[in-house]
Order: structure tokens, then sequence, then C-alpha cells
């Protein structure tokens, strides 16, 4: 860290000076933590200025639009790597050896399974649910059956929930789908590789077990990479949040899966699909373009925009491109929402209020399309988000009790009233 200051001056009081901290890359941050003695705070809601924490797993740049997981380019990862290589690198810091890589893949391959009794929770809801209820209900409760491993201070019962956690996500989430659709709940199998026993537990049945298509196992690994982290988003801010107060990593698994249901985090990619059909046809997009412009709608277009990127988000253009191969591979030439919003895209970009905004397609712009095409529900496109990042939430979750922390407690500015006695002789 390096030792450059910042002089705050406040009217009437000596400067006081903070310590300015340099990264190996990306901004310097200005340490306010000695703020306190100045009996002030900072002010920042949204933290739009705010950096909470030191990390070392994921680098954005949304100028350049450069996004790197442990010094890696996502572009590299999601065509050179797998989704379990990348869960390793994320979890460890460094690309597995092969021996290494063996060593996980088993781990995870015998830990897919979840306790037989989990499937009782599923009859606690409707079976018309949205499955990001189910999953938060279900995800939590699974702290009920791993007393053995939420000493959060023990570093292998740290690393054994983190295992836990990757290998149950896809079993978890096809359950939901099942249950959703009144089938049967299909086992993992070991035989499978972790997009393949997805896909197998999501489309298979006890009647008939149908190979799965490797190009489509292969698209929905890349999907998986491109989702499976992305810095101090808001639902991997909850996580740490709520793992600063000691809590089991189940519960702040939880926790992020909660935060990133909202439409405008991972409920975006949902939200894209409904705008496509609510706009319905091209001729209708000037309208809506005009609705996502005006101050007194609150439609926004899903899919666009993003807090850090103000340049294309690395992983829509990824995923535009695997868009094309799986249609492609189905041989659906002509799909009307891919056209739709590949239009959309087209005028919204050519469009001032955008482009001064910076306003580009984010990583759920195009993934509703390819998982559509893939034979998933949309009800579901938040759920495969949850368990792609579930690596990401849980990487932080260990960086963060790995060293040390306090627990996240933010201020305020309190503009209530000030103190006042309850009217006398009340009824
Ligand atoms: C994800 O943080 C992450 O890293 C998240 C994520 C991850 O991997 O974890 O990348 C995943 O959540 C991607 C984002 C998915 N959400 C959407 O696609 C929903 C639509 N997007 C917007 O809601 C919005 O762009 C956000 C929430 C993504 C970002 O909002 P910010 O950073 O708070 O920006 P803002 O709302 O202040 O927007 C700045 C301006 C505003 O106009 P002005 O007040 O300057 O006139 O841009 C406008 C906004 O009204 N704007 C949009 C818009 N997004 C921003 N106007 C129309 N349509 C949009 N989509």
């Amino acid at each position: 860290m390096a030792d450059k200051k910042a002089q705050l001056i406040i009217e009437g009081n000596a400067p006081v000076e903070l310590p300015v901290l340099t990264g190996t890359v990306g901004p310097d941050v200005i340490d306010v933590r000695s703020l306190t003695a100045t009996g002030r705070f900072t002010f920042d809601p949204g933290f739009m200025s705010t950096a909470s924490c030191e990390s070392k797993i994921t680098y954005i740049d949304g100028d350049q639009g450069i996004l790197l997981h442990r010094g890696y380019p996502i572009e590299q990862l999601a065509e050179q790597s797998d989704y379990l290589e990348t869960c390793y690198l994320l979890l460890n810091g460094e690309l597995p050896s092969k021996e290494e890589k063996a060593q996980f893949v088993s781990t995870i391959k015998n830990h897919t399974m979840v306790h037989e009794q989990l499937k009782t929770f599923f009859n606690g809801f409707r079976r018309d649910a949205h499955p990001m209820a189910i999953m938060c209900g279900v995800v939590g409760a699974l702290s009920a059956f791993y007393h053995d491993s939420l000493d959060i201070n023990n570093p292998q019962h740290r690393e054994v929930s983190a295992m836990r956690l990757v290998a149950k996500m896809p079993t978890i989430a096809a359950m939901t789908y099942k249950y959703s659709m009144g089938q049967p709940m299909m086992y993992p199998r070991n035989d499978l590789n972790y997009a393949e026993n997805f896909l197998h537990m999501m489309f298979n049945t006890p009647c008939e077990i149908k190979p799965i298509s490797p190009v489509l196992a292969k698209a929905m690994d890349k999907i998986f990479i491109l989702h499976a982290d992305h810095e101090q988003n808001a639902s991997t801010s909850t996580v740490r949040l709520a793992g600063s107060s000691g809590a089991n990593p189940f519960a702040c698994i939880a926790a992020g899966i909660a935060a990133l249901w909202g439409p405008a985090h991972g409920g975006a990619n949902e939200a894209v699909l409904a705008m496509l059909d609510e706009i319905g046809d091209v001729s209708n997009i000037d309208k809506f373009i005009a609705k996502a412009k005006d101050k007194n709608d609150p439609f926004k277009l899903m899919g666009f925009g993003h807090r850090v990127y103000k340049n294309r988000d690395p992983r829509a253009t990824v995923m535009k491109q695997t868009c094309d191969e799986v249609l492609g591979e189905l041989g659906i030439t002509n799909d009307p929402q891919l056209e739709l919003a590949m239009r959309l895209e087209e005028i919204a970009l050519t469009d001032p209020y955008f482009k001064e905004r910076n306003l580009y397609p984010n990583v759920d712009f195009y993934s509703g399309i390819i998982l559509k095409a893939i034979g998933i529900p949309t009800s579901m496109f938040t759920v495969i988000f949850a368990l792609a990042r579930t690596v990401g939430w849980i990487s932080h979750w260990k960086e963060m009790l790995s060293g040390p922390y306090k627990i996240g407690r933010p201020r305020q500015l309190y503009t209530g009233y000030e103190q006042r006695d309850l009217p006398a002789n009340r009824d």
C-alpha cells in the first residue's frame, strides 16, 4: 500500500490527513477509517463511491470493459477453461494442477447428493411458488443438516461448507424445477460432468434417461463461468455483510440468493424475456425506448446498464457469441426474441440518451435467450444465476473470514425528530 495522503479540510477545523491506498490495478482508495475521530461519517447511499473491502478475487475495469478472475480475463476462461476449474481458481487463487483438478472434481462429484430428508422441505411450498422463493428457503435450511461444518473460525469447516455448496446447488436447483413440474426429483450421477449432471437432473425422468447434448452442456458450463463472480455486487456484498456477523455459510448464501432475486440485479435475466414479450414486435421498440427515457415512467430497459461497466460488459459479448452457437446448433435460425433483442440493442446504442449514460447490454441481456433455447423456463433463470454465483459468494466469504474483519455496521445521517416527551395524561 502506498504512503500517499489526502487532506480533508472541514471549515474551522484543522485539516484531517487520510491515507490513500493503492491496489495492484484500479483506482486508489481514501482510507476514511480514522474519520470517526472527527465525530463525522462519510455519506454514500448505494455505495456509489465506497470500497467496502480489500479483495484479490476479481477485478473489473468498467471503462475498458475488463473482467479478471484472479488475473485471468473472462473471455479466456469462458473459451479455454470449464466451470469447475474456474471454481477452483476463484476459491484457491491459482489454476489447479491436473492432479488438483481431478481431486477437486472428484470431491464435488461425491457431494452432489443432498440429505434425503431435504426433499420434505419442498412439500411446504405451493407447486407454483417462484423457484427463487424455494431456493432461499431450502439453501438456508441446509445449516440444519450440516452441524459438522458450521464453525466459521475453522478453516477445514469453511472448506467443507464451500465444497458442499458448490456441489449441491445444481441438485437443489433441479429439485426446485422438478417440484414445480410435479415430476420425480432426479438423483445426480457421478459419471456426468457438472453441467451435464445439472441438465440430466433438470430434464431426464426415471422413465427415460436421454443422453445430454454436449453442445448444450458446453453452453451451460460457459453460462456458469460467465456468472461465477463479479466483485462486490449487491448479492456478494450481502453475503459478506451476513458473514461478518458470524452467520453460518448456508445462511449467508441464502441471504445472497435473496439479494440476487431483485430485477435490478440477478432477476434482470427473467425480466429481459418478459420485456421482450411485452415489446412483442420491432415496431413497438421506439415506444419502449421512449418509456425507458421517461423519468416519470418506472420502466427501464432490462438487461441494459451497469453500476460499474461504462463500456460493454465483456460477459455480454461472450454470451451473444454463445447465443449464436446454441441457436445454430439447435437449428433455430430466426428466433423472434433474439431478432427483437438484437434490433433493440442496435436502436438503443444509437440513441443519445443511452450513449450519454454509457448504457450497454449487460450479462443478463442475452443469457435468457440461450437458457430458453436450452429448454429452461424463464422462472428458473435467476436460479441458474444463483447456482453459478455460489462459488463467487463463498470465495468472498472465505476471503473475508481468512483474515481480520469486523462486523459490518454502517452509520446514518439522521433527519428525524430530536428527543421529545410523550404527551402527559394520554388515554
Ligand atoms: C447485474 O453489480 C454487478 O456487478 C451486478 C451484476 C453481477 O454480475 O453481479 O453485473 C449482475 O445485476 C447486471 C444488471 C442487471 N440489471 C438490469 O439489467 C436492470 C436494468 N438496469 C438498471 O436498473 C441499472 O442500469 C442498474 C441497476 C444495473 C445500475 O443502476 P445504477 O448504477 O444505480 O445507475 P442509475 O440507475 O443511477 O442510472 C444512471 C442513469 C439514470 O438516468 P439519469 O438519472 O442520469 O437521467 O441511467 C439511467 C438511469 O435512469 N438508466 C437507465 C437504465 N439503467 C440506467 N435508463 C433506462 N434503462 C436502463 N436499463
